[in-house]
């Protein structure tokens, strides 16, 4: 093991506060920022943190850098995003514009059955190349643990390729950023099935079966919503990957509250994801459990419709992760950090709750308790900003 100092940080904001409360009922204090401080690491984890005026003796001869005027925190997790796609759907952005509804764009053959067909007109080659740019482009960002979601290839052959590609973009970056395979098959039902059932029965379950001997999925996830998939398929889904010993996850009470954040508690979900309509039932459910509500303001900016009542899940004591939803349709953007500054202020956050959001949560959200935090025996995953304080990060709205 090679044991390193990075030294004399202007502010290490290690989360602590925020790992103790188990990301609940987060205030500023909980940021734990240690100004004028040092990190011990090795490969495997953090060794120790401090002000660097009580930096440990025994370690005074170790290689060691300095970092005066620079911010470490702990790795930013983009917790849910779909960067595996064909195509774009600039049009369907000015159309929105000009006044059409996401949800009617989808039933009229745009949406996510539009980025299917160009997806599988795509080479693999070519997907696999688009891929790895966009996933540079988020390393660039500061982003240390990323989620992609398969759900684009919608029919057996091309979501087991989606979530191998997936497999390999997680081999050709490691070291570089961790990355967790989500596997979406059940994104939206093609024309030629003709109910979710259908599709449930001869894609999602199979492949499923298909994939997880192969160990390249981490998690399950699926768009439980009026028009794509109901409670009973979630539910069929659910308790196969718990029988598999895969987690699970939920795109849920997007549209509507269709008591989704219920059944993913119901399922121990490690996260649900969306959540604009969710009722105060399911709200107080999340509370009690583990699962993480993982809202997406992104999507709400870039679809003109209401944001999620971040406050109601936060003054209850849910856990709460935001993430960038990085997609064709919903939400173009990248920048988790950019979508967390720029919602805080909307979903009236503090500073604690919004770096919580996409560090320790996120992590959570992708059950990765050993990271999110800088502190003796977790993961060392961190972001380094060249900035003086994490005042000024935020301030910038995601410049790195
Ligand atoms: O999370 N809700 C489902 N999936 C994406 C949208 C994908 C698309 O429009 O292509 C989302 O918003
Ligand atoms: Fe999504």
């Amino acid at each position: 093991m090679t044991i390193t100092a990075l030294r004399n940080f202007s502010e290490i904001v290690t989360m602590k506060g925020a790992y103790i409360k188990d990301g609940r009922n987060i205030t500023p204090e909980d940021l734990s920022i240690i100004y004028n401080a040092s990190i011990i690491v090795d490969e495997k984890e953090i060794l120790w943190v401090g002000e660097d005026c009580t930096f440990p003796e025994e370690h005074k001869s170790i290689s060691s850098q300095s970092y005066h005027g620079k911010t470490l925190t702990p790795g930013l997790v983009d917790c849910h995003t779909h960067l595996v796609f064909g195509g774009d759907r600039s049009h369907e952005y000015s159309m929105r514009l000009n006044g059409a509804d996401y949800q009617e764009i989808a039933s009229s053959g745009g949406g996510i059955l539009a980025t299917m067909k160009a997806t599988n007109e795509s080479s693999k080659e070519k997907l696999l190349e688009v891929s790895k740019e966009r996933v540079n482009n988020i390393i660039a960002r500061g982003v240390k643990t990323l989620e992609i979601k398969s759900g684009y290839g919608l029919n057996f052959e091309q979501e087991l390729e989606l979530s191998q590609l997936i497999g390999e973009l997680k081999e050709y970056f490691s070291g570089q950023i961790t990355i967790c395979n989500t596997f979406l098959a059940a994104h939206a039902v093609p024309k030629e099935f003709n109910s979710s059932h259908h599709y449930m029965q001869q894609v999602v379950i199979p492949l499923l079966k298909e994939l997880a001997p192969k160990k390249i999925i981490d998690a399950v996830d699926i768009f439980h919503e009026d028009g794509f998939f109901d409670s009973e398929d979630v539910t069929q889904l659910f308790e196969l990957a718990q029988g598999l010993n895969i987690d699970c996850k939920s795109h849920a009470d997007e549209f509507k509250d269709n008591q989704g954040a219920a059944l993913a508690v119901k399922f121990k979900a490690l996260s649900c994801d969306h959540l604009l309509c969710t009722s105060q039932n399911g709200i107080d459910l999340l509370a009690k459990s583990d699962t993480v509500a993982t809202l997406l303001p992104g999507t709400g900016f870039f679809l003109g419709k209401p944001q999620a009542n971040a406050r109601a899940f936060l003054d209850a004591g849910v856990k709460v992760a935001i993430a960038s939803d990085y997609n064709p349709g919903s939400c173009h953007c990248d920048n988790v950090l950019l979508m967390a500054a720029m919602a805080a202020p909307t979903y009236k956050m503090n500073i604690g709750e919004l770096w919580c959001a996409i560090t320790l949560n996120a992590a959570h959200a992708l059950g990765l308790k050993e990271r999110g935090a800088i502190i003796p025996g977790l993961t060392p995953s961190f972001t380094m900003f060249d900035a003086k304080s994490c005042d000024l990060i935020t301030y910038h709205w995601g410049k790195i």
